[in-house]
């Protein structure tokens, strides 16, 4: 049993405890996809919402095109997702970028390593190593203030693609024992650890 005396008030500089990481695929003005890999999003029914910083390529994109691929990657792919985050796709940098050491790259799918897909509801490409992708369209972007220059990206989700590998017997649901997102914590990545036990809502839940 803990007593107030076992807690230190902290002034933490980030609150990353932990969340999954998506790769979301966009449509630059070009016609070409771009790559982001993004840690701020989580879903609630067939909605997706995004925490996406102003200064991106995938906050201009979205902004101005709706179709879009959630694609979440495994373990394995921690260090294609970290060749992403080195890069933007905004040509023009800004001092946001300067100070985070992002580069412009105009490919990311070379710079990544990762491998194109085409998509079947929407116009950017699905990312084919992500064992799952999720096709969404944009239903609201939530604008950003003064004080946090971040859009909150609402999206509705048009078609899941699941690897076989991912899939129970019957292919139709997600085993949740071959499945493990990428976790993002403190900017460390991590896979899933041990099952614990299941909420009353386990059973019989679709997946
Ligand atoms: C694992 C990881 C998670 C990230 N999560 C986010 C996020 O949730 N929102 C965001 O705006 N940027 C996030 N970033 C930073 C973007 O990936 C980075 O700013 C990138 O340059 C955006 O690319 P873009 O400008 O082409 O959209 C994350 C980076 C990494 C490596």
């Amino acid at each position: 049993m803990s007593t107030p005396s076992d807690f230190v008030t902290i002034c933490p500089e980030i609150l990353y405890f932990g969340t999954p990481v998506a790769v979301v695929s966009s449509l630059n003005p070009g016609g070409s996809t771009n790559l982001a890999a993004v840690s701020s999003f989580w879903a609630l029914g067939e909605r997706l919402v995004l925490g996406l910083t102003v200064f991106g390529q995938t906050a201009a994109n979205l902004r101005r095109h709706p179709g879009c691929v959630l694609n979440l990657p495994s373990p394995r792919q921690w260090l294609e997702v970290e060749r992403l985050g080195h890069t933007t796709g905004c040509a023009e940098l800004t001092e946001y970028h300067r100070a985070a050491g992002i580069t412009y790259a105009q490919d990311k799918f070379t710079v990544s390593g990762f491998t194109a897909l085409p998509a079947e509801c929407v116009k950017p490409d699905r990312v084919a190593e992500c064992p799952v992708q999720i096709e969404a369209q944009v239903s609201a972007v939530h604008p950003a203030t003064e004080a946090a220059p971040f859009i909150y990206v609402e999206t509705r989700k048009l078609r899941v693609h699941a690897q076989r590998g991912v899939l129970d017997a019957h292919a139709t649901r997600i085993d949740i024992e071959a499945w493990s997102p990428l976790f993002y914590v403190f900017r460390h990545y991590y896979g899933k650890g041990a099952h614990l036990g299941a909420s009353f809502r386990a059973r019989g839940e679709p997946r």
